[in-house]
């Protein structure tokens, strides 16, 4: 069964070893997703798979057999609906200079629309203070720490915090 990647089947390396960090990279050709650390502490690769976050070098490529993988280039097509629209994410990004020398964002971008999409479905933090509500608030302090997966070397976080809170922060309290 084929993977989806952005959209299009793509079938699964043979070699089963191959990280879905690099099948990405180096057979795909999508240079978006970044290599930081290469074991799981900088979230520079971070990707979506059917939705949910996950570190694509943490991850094997065959694991996503017949599942969704969404990266930076594939997000600018789900959130606007056209190829060659930014997502409005990517977009505040920009407009925020959410980024400086940009090697974390893809993986800063990704992370954020999976973050949101917990929050919305309720799922707590380590800051949540109640554990039992339905409804999270986006509030400074549970984004930061919601994102503190992505790290950004360069100085960049107060952009990328206003970034994503300029369109998530309103909606993610219900
Ligand atoms: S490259 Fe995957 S977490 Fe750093
Ligand atoms: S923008 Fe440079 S590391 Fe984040």
């Amino acid at each position: 069964m084929p993977i989806s990647v952005n959209g299009s089947a793509v079938e699964p390396p043979q070699d089963p070893r191959v990280s879905l960090l690099d099948f990405l990279r180096e057979r795909l050709q999508l240079h978006g997703t970044k290599k930081g650390c290469d074991q799981g502490a900088c979230g520079a690769c971070t990707v979506l798979a059917d939705g949910e976050r996950i570190l694509s070098c943490l991850a094997l490529a065959v694991q996503y057999d017949g599942h969704a993988v969404t990266t930076v280039e594939g997000l600018a097509m789900t959130g606007a609906g056209e190829a060659g629209v930014l997502h409005p994410l990517q977009q505040a990004f920009i407009d925020h200079d959410g980024f400086q020398c940009g090697y974390c964002t893809p993986g800063q971008i990704c992370s954020a629309v999976g973050m949101a999409a917990e929050a919305r479905r309720g799922v707590p933090s380590h800051v949540t203070a109640d554990l039992s509500a339905e409804e999270i608030a986006l509030s400074r302090d549970e984004l930061r720490e919601r994102m503190s997966g992505n790290l950004c070397r360069c100085g960049a976080h107060n952009g990328i915090v206003a970034a994503i809170t300029e369109v998530y922060a309103a909606e993610a309290v219900r």
